[in-house]
C-alpha cells in the first residue's frame, strides 16, 4: 500500500512529466495535458472522446486507428500525442458535413464496403487523403493506397468499389490510369492486404463477396 508521501510524489512526477498540447480536431481546438507516452489514438479516444479511430493491433499493422494529421493519413497508434501538438487532426467523425454523408461514406454504404465496420473509419481516412492526392485513381492505385488497412470480414473488392464510387462523386473518377489492368499491378498489394492469408492461385468460382475474391479477380499471386 502506498503511503501518502508516495502518492504525493507520484502525482508530482506525473505533473512534471505531463505536457500541455493543442490539437485541432475536425476544426475544433482542444487544449489537453498528456503524458509523454500517450499515443495520439488514446488522446483522441480517451481524452477527447473521438472514438472513431479504433484500436486494433497498436503496432502499425492494421490501420484501424488511421486519422489525418495536417492532411496526411497517419496510423495514430504510431504517433505520440505530443508529436501531434499544434496540428490539425481529422477523424471519421468530421467527414459528414451539414447532415450529409461524405462521398466516401456514401460509397461504403452503397457498395456494401463493410460488415462489422471496425476497419471502416481507418479505411475512409486513408481513402479520403489518397483521393485528395489522386482524384482519378485506377483500381490498382486504390489497392496500393489501402494496403496498410486490413479488413477481416468484408472482402476488399467492395471497398475498392466504394473508393471508386467516391472518386466519381467527387468529380475525379474516370477510367483511371490502370483500371482493369489486373495481375501484375495488383498482385503484391493484395497479398499484403490479407496478411498472406490467401496466397494461391485459387479457382475463381466463389461469390463476388467472398473475402478473397479480389485476389482471384486480379490473379492473386
Ligand atoms: S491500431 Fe494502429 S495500425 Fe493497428
Ligand atoms: S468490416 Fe469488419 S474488419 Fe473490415
Amino acid at each position: 500500500m502506498r503511503t501518502a508521501r508516495e502518492a504525493v510524489d507520484e502525482r508530482d512526477t506525473l505533473e512534471m512529466t505531463s505536457h500541455d498540447i493543442e490539437l485541432t480536431v475536425n476544426g475544433t481546438a482542444h487544449d489537453l495535458s498528456v503524458e509523454p507516452r500517450t499515443l495520439l489514438v488514446h488522446a483522441l479516444r480517451d481524452e477527447l472522446g473521438y472514438t472513431g479511430a479504433n484500436v486494433g493491433c497498436e503496432s502499425s499493422t492494421c490501420g484501424a486507428c488511421t486519422v489525418q494529421v495536417d492532411g496526411d493519413a497517419v496510423k495514430s497508434c504510431t504517433m505520440l500525442a505530443v508529436q501531434a501538438d499544434g496540428t490539425a487532426v481529422d477523424t471519421v467523425e468530421g467527414l459528414r458535413e451539414d447532415g450529409e454523408f461524405h462521398p466516401i461514406q456514401e460509397g461504403f454504404r452503397k457498395e456494401h464496403g463493410l460488415q462489422c465496420g471496425y476497419c471502416t473509419p481507418g479505411m475512409m481516412m486513408t481513402a479520403t487523403a489518397f483521393l485528395e492526392e489522386n482524384p482519378d485513381p485506377g483500381e490498382a492505385e486504390i489497392r496500393e493506397a489501402l494496403e496498410g488497412n486490413l479488413c477481416r470480414c468484408t472482402g476488399y473488392q467492395n471497398i475498392v468499389n466504394a473508393v471508386e464510387f467516391a472518386a466519381d462523386e467527387m468529380g475525379g473518377g474516370g477510367a483511371g490510369a490502370d483500371a482493369g489492368d489486373g495481375v501484375a499491378a495488383d498482385g503484391g498489394r493484395a497479398t499484403d492486404a490479407t496478411g498472406g492469408v490467401v496466397a494461391g492461385d485459387e479457382a475463381t468460382t466463389e461469390s463476388e463477396t467472398t473475402p478473397h475474391d479480389d485476389y482471384e479477380s486480379t490473379g492473386g499471386n
